[in-house]
């Protein structure tokens, strides 16, 4: 089974300024998540890649056609269950990391564990674990706003690991780093996906790091084209 399986997805947006206006940002599209594989989707600005990965994890509904995660529609669910099956399911990593401010880089890693019941020793010893993995041994007790920026991200990478994941979508990881950090949160998340079974669903303006991937689609004009 596909951890992901987008079905013939359209989706429009009103264009509220317009009255009863709407845009068409995808149309009619088609993508399956396939297991131990990293694909790449690239495509300018504004073509709607965002939105593509929004529908594919659930946070948006598309207006036609349905998402199946682990088999099960997403559209069947109501938000609750559609939050737990995506808890456990599906790692998110944004541009922006999205760390609570005020909590540790430690207590930040366990939060999605902890929301999915789990005890605290068991969530404690994963955080660490993946913290030491990524490199952040030592930064364990730092609050975010004491971490530099690749730093945040390997921390959000963690997070997104915690209730290990069969797929990562990405938006943009490295979008905020330099390209030393940008370089090292790549291949971190390519060897991942390499050695521990994992799919990787990523959007990037990366040409280079989209072409590392298994599989690369360009959306452009509404539609998915496979260019690799
Ligand atoms: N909630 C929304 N309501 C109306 N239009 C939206 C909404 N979200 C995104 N859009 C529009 O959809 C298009 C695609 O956006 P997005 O998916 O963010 O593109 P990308 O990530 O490729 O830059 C843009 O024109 C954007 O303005
Ligand atoms: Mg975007």
């Amino acid at each position: 089974m596909q951890p992901i399986e987008l079905i013939s997805i359209t989706k429009r947006f009103r264009t509220a300024e317009k009255g009863e206006g709407e845009i068409t940002i995808l149309s009619n599209i088609d993508l399956g998540v396939v297991q131990g594989q990293s694909t790449a989707i690239i495509g300018k600005s504004g073509s709607g890649k965002s939105t593509l990965l929004h529908i594919a994890g659930g946070l948006d509904s598309p207006s036609e056609g349905k998402v199946l995660c682990n088999g099960t529609d997403f559209a069947t669910l109501d938000d609750r269950h559609r939050s737990a099956l995506r808890n456990l399911h599906i790692g998110f990593i944004f541009q922006s990391n999205l760390l609570l401010e005020d909590f540790t880089a430690l207590e930040n890693v366990m939060a999605p564990a902890l929301i999915a019941g789990k005890k605290e020793k068991e969530c404690k010893d994963r955080a660490v674990e993946l913290l030491n993995r990524l490199g952040l041994a030592d930064r364990m007790n730092h609050i975010p706003g004491k971490l530099s920026g690749g730093e945040k991200q390997r921390v959000a990478i963690c997070r997104a690991l915690m209730n290990s994941p069969e797929v990562i979508l990405a938006d943009e990881p490295t979008g905020a780093l330099d390209e030393e950090n940008a370089g090292e949160v790549e291949q971190l998340l390519l060897d991942l996906v390499r050695e521990e079974g994992r799919s990787l669903l990523l959007v990037t303006h990366n040409q280079d790091f989209a072409y590392r991937c298994d599989n690369v689609y360009l959306l452009k004009n509404h539609v998915l084209t496979k260019e690799k």
